[in-house]
């Protein structure tokens, strides 16, 4: 792998060849004060984020190098409801490669995965909510079905109340989660949940792997939803590429 950018990394990992996972974790570093939430999307060249309902057939082994990676770092996944339902969420693992890292950092084995739902339409006898190695939390609304929030608690995970509707509110998402004590945060999407994080101008920053890959048809871009009235313009953090994939990192400015 190759670093692009900044063209001054003068880090050995910077040269062409392979990135240790401590590599890329120095090199994804959350910032070390306050909330911070980061969103790792991956997307063909012509903007689809997913092939057949899945991100898959547009990832690659590096990609999920990358993607394991900032669940190394994250203390919470935050993950829509629909994303968990198609891909099968899994609770994170504990990772050897990590440990150490996250033990100095004062966290736990795994991140935490928090899934944000309005239904709560979810098999709560699923591995995610059954054996994690955190409470698996779920994000929703005061107004979310009574019932199934008593099923989401039966099964052992923990429900957030984020908003005073049926749905959850995407700042205070952030801040619920923040007032936990998960201040280091990564959104693995989908377009739809991103899109609101990204109208409440409460995304920080996006790891964004660009595919070479075309799939045209008419799937999603990776933030769905109304658009916003002014472009929200990010700065170029960090690019990575293997193979003709882009890891680039943007910051919001
Ligand atoms: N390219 C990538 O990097 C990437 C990443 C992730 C996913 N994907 C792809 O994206 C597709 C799924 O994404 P999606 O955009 O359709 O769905 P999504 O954002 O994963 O989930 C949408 C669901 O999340 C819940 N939700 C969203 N906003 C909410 C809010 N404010 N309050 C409460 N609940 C809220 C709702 O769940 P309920 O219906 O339960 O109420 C909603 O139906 C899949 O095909 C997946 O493969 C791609």
């Amino acid at each position: 792998m190759r670093s692009l950018f900044p063209v001054t990394d003068q880090t050995a990992a910077a040269t062409d060849g392979e990135w240790s996972l401590g590599d890329l974790a120095d090199r994804y570093a959350y910032p070390r004060e306050g909330a911070w939430l980061r969103a790792n999307m991956v997307s063909s060249l012509d903007g689809a984020a997913q092939h057949e309902g899945r991100s898959q057939p547009i990832s690659s082994d590096t990609d999920m190098r990358i993607f394991g990676t900032l669940r190394g770092l994250a203390d919470v996944v935050v993950v829509g409801a629909e994303t968990v339902r198609l891909e099968g969420y899994r609770p994170a693992r504990a990772r050897d490669a990590f440990a150490a890292r996250r033990a100095a950092a004062g966290q736990g084995p795994a991140p935490a995965i928090a899934v944000v739902t309005a239904s709560l339409d979810l098999d709560f006898t699923l591995p995610l909510f059954t054996e994690p190695l955190v409470p698996t939390l779920v994000v929703t609304g005061a107004a979310a079905p009574r019932e199934r929030v008593r099923a989401a608690e039966k099964a052992g995970a923990l429900v957030v109340v984020a908003g005073d509707g049926a749905g959850a509110e995407p700042a205070r998402v952030r801040a619920e989660l923040a007032g936990r004590g998960l201040a280091r945060q990564l959104t693995e999407g989908g377009p739809r949940l991103l899109g609101q994080f990204v109208a409440a101008g409460a995304l920080d920053e996006l790891c964004l792997t660009v595919s070479p890959t075309l799939t045209a048809g008419d799937a999603q871009r990776i933030a769905g939803g109304p658009s916003l009235a002014v472009p929200e313009r990010f700065a170029l953090a960090s690019v990575l590429e293997e193979d003709g994939f882009l890891f680039t990192r943007y910051r919001r400015i």
